[in-house]
């Protein structure tokens, strides 16, 4: 039988045509300025994996207060939104469909990087535990945050509307909200970091309510299709627990199918923040999750070509994010294309620094090949 799609096939998704089913999912590289601008660099390297029909940014944050750390790019001020201009501009030149990803961090924040140097806030005084905050100086344990009250709550909304707005304003097609890998909204959601008694706890209805107004707000400043969100169900990773994964996950979906959102984000079980790790006992099928929504689902982690084809080719996504590949193979659609060799990813230059590690990864045209 044919494979029902190919990764070079088009889709569409919030009524534009992608050329391909190859996504640039969110990497944090730590290459804007200490006050979260963009910078020519970012431009570089944009520009060198727009081969994907999906281009999402790097995680961005929507005030001082959403990051956990120095050099992640925001979108919060002028400033920030003049020089996301030719950065997202160079990947649309190309031919990339543009989304920025808007991120809060909650509790994974810390001291050291709050504007007022405060413990970060999230949703309960619930620190993380089981892991370390990567301070200036080194490793040292999360801080218990100080618990959102009903009116910061209300400003954190805003503030992710005016990120929407300041999105489209720099050129980005849709917005992808960050609601994985334990962050604030992934915090609202799960149990075990949130056990308020208002009216963001307790039942389902409650601890999906954050998520809800956001999407509503979001949706104030530009279309519903053009909105994504990302989804971690299985992670654990950063202490992000929750007592029934399965039915905390497909109820999410089930409500986002009511607002007919642009696309549904899956991380995979076996992924870990940025890496790969034995899936959770309690971990939920992601074929499980993608047959719940109705519209455009992407699943992110841990594969390779062949992999991605058969999630294509059984249904289970519509489009494939390819990570640390992407990385090391800023023109990966071409060598998947052409079956060419994979540049390792080198450990240098991950997070932070220049051009090392970061915009010097060869592509085949530059290299001759
Ligand atoms: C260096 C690095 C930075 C990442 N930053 C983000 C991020 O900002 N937002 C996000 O949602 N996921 C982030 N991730 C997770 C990736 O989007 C992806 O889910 C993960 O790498 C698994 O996919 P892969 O196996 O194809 O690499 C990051 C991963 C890596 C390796």
């Amino acid at each position: 039988m044919e494979p029902k799609n190919s990764l070079f096939d088009t889709a569409v998704v919030g009524g534009q045509r992608l050329r391909n089913r190859i996504v640039l999912p969110p990497l944090t590289r730590s290459r804007a300025d200490d006050d979260g601008v963009p910078t020519p660099l970012m431009e570089e390297y944009y520009r060198q994996r727009a081969g994907a029909g999906l281009v999402i940014s790097e995680g961005t944050v929507i005030a001082p207060q959403a990051t956990a750390y120095t050099r992640v790019p925001g979108l919060y001020s002028a400033e920030q939104v003049a020089a996301w201009r030719p950065v997202v501009e160079a990947a649309k030149r190309e031919g990339a469909v543009v989304y920025a990803q808007l991120w809060h961090v909650g509790r994974q924040s810390h001291s050291s990087v709050q504007p007022d140097g405060l413990p970060p806030n999230g949703p309960s005084p619930i620190a993380i535990t089981g892991y370390q905050y990567r301070s200036a100086n080194g490793r040292i344990p999360y801080e218990t945050p100080r618990e959102l009250t009903t009116a910061d709550i209300a400003e954190i909304v805003q503030a992710y509307g005016t990120a929407a707005r300041n999105a489209v304003s720099a050129g980005f097609d849709g917005v992808e909200l960050h609601a994985a890998n334990g962050y604030l909204i992934d915090q609202f959601l799960n149990d075990g970091s949130n056990c308020r008694t208002d009216l963001y706890g307790g039942s389902l209805e409650n601890r999906t309510r954050f998520l809800r107004e956001v999407i509503t707000e979001l949706a104030r400043h530009l279309p519903m299709d053009r909105i994504g969100v990302r989804l971690s169900p299985s992670s654990d990773w950063m202490d992000a627990h929750d007592s029934d994964k399965r039915t905390l996950y497909s109820t999410v979906v089930r409500q986002l199918n009511d607002f007919r959102i642009g696309y549904l984000h899956l991380v995979e079980p076996e992924i870990a923040g940025s890496t790969t790790v034995d899936r959770p006992a309690d971990s939920v099928p992601t074929a499980e999750l993608a047959a719940l929504f109705d519209g455009v689902v992407i699943v992110t982690g841990g594969h390779d070509q062949a992999s991605a084809e058969r999630l294509l080719a059984d249904g289970t996504a519509d489009l494939v994010g390819f990570g640390r590949l992407f990385i090391s193979n800023p023109d990966l659609p071409r060598r998947f294309q052409t079956q060419a060799p994979l540049e390792p990813l080198r450990p240098t230059g991950i997070y932070g620094g220049g051009p090392e590690g970061y915009t010097d990864y060869p592509s085949l045209a530059a290299s001759g090949a």
